[in-house]
């Protein structure tokens, strides 16, 4: 019988399937052209397996912290950080509870990889369907954003480029190696616009070992993000198509 995978291990084999050399460097670039001044006072919101904490860290901007709201990542992280003598801390704070956590204040909040669509259903809990009920959890996480961010500061939210309606979902399959193990994952995404709703299960077989885990995300365009930014306070907003990237950023200037 094969090993059964947590859900951590799943999304490190997955997650780092993704994460090829390109993706990295074309979204790390991208978003050092929006930051610009390697001084800033960067919050990652998102760490997860630490992409693109570690990216950015290498091109230079070195005053970073972390959260996630997955414990283990964050544990895991910080180990990450420690043995690779980067001065990093990595806390476990939800974004709904980021103020309750950390009271400090960031020049800029960064939530890359398109995560944000995830604020609910990457840790299994409820997703209310239809975009009314979906706005006041996506205010929610702005306006605890808005609060983290020092005045004139950014918050920069990646967002995939296939979140358009016409997209209905994909297959798709990546091969890896984590620790000499060869790995194959396969990706199944289902878009239902109507519901506003992303079903995604991401199943991950080795020889030795598998897993399989179903997330749901938030279906909403550039354009809505956009305008709830602004509802939630920030006094500009802009958005950043780069040619080479997988996502969209989408900037708030507080
Ligand atoms: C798409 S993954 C990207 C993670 C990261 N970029 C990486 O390299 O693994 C989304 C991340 O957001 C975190 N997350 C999702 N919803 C969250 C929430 N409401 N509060 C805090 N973190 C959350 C997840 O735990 C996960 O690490």
């Amino acid at each position: 019988m094969k090993k059964e995978l947590t859900q951590s291990q799943v999304w490190e084999i997955a997650g780092n399937a993704l994460h090829d050399e390109q993706y990295r460097t074309n979204y790390s670039k991208a978003l050092a052209f929006v930051l610009k001044d390697k001084n800033l006072k960067i919050l990652d919101t998102a760490g997860g397996t630490g992409f693109p904490t570690f990216d950015l860290y290498k091109l230079g901007f070195t005053n970073l912290s972390v959260t996630d709201g997955n414990e283990t990542y964050a544990k895991e992280l910080q180990e990450k950080f420690k043995s690779e003598g980067m001065e990093i801390s990595a806390y476990h704070s939800s974004w709904q509870e980021l103020g309750n956590k950390i009271s400090e204040k960031f020049d800029v909040i960064v939530n890359a990889d398109n995560s944000f669509v995830y604020m609910d259903g990457w840790m299994g809990g409820e997703t209310p369907e239809k975009l009314e009920n979906i706005i006041p959890r996506i205010q929610m996480c702005l306006k605890s954003f808005f609060e983290a961010t020092k005045d004139n500061g950014l918050v920069v939210i990646g967002l995939g480029k296939h979140y358009v309606p016409s997209y209905k979902g994909s297959d798709r399959t990546f091969d890896s190696e984590r620790n000499g193990e060869q790995y194959h994952t396969i990706w199944k995404s289902t878009f239902d616009w109507g519901k506003r709703i992303n079903t995604w299960t991401t199943r991950v077989e080795s020889d030795l070992s598998e897993g399989e885990v179903v997330r749901k995300s938030y279906l909403i365009t550039k354009e809505e993000l956009v305008e709830q930014m602004k509802v939630a306070g920030f006094k500009n907003v802009y958005i950043l198509i780069p040619d080479d990237t997988r996502d969209d950023l989408i900037i708030g200037i507080k």
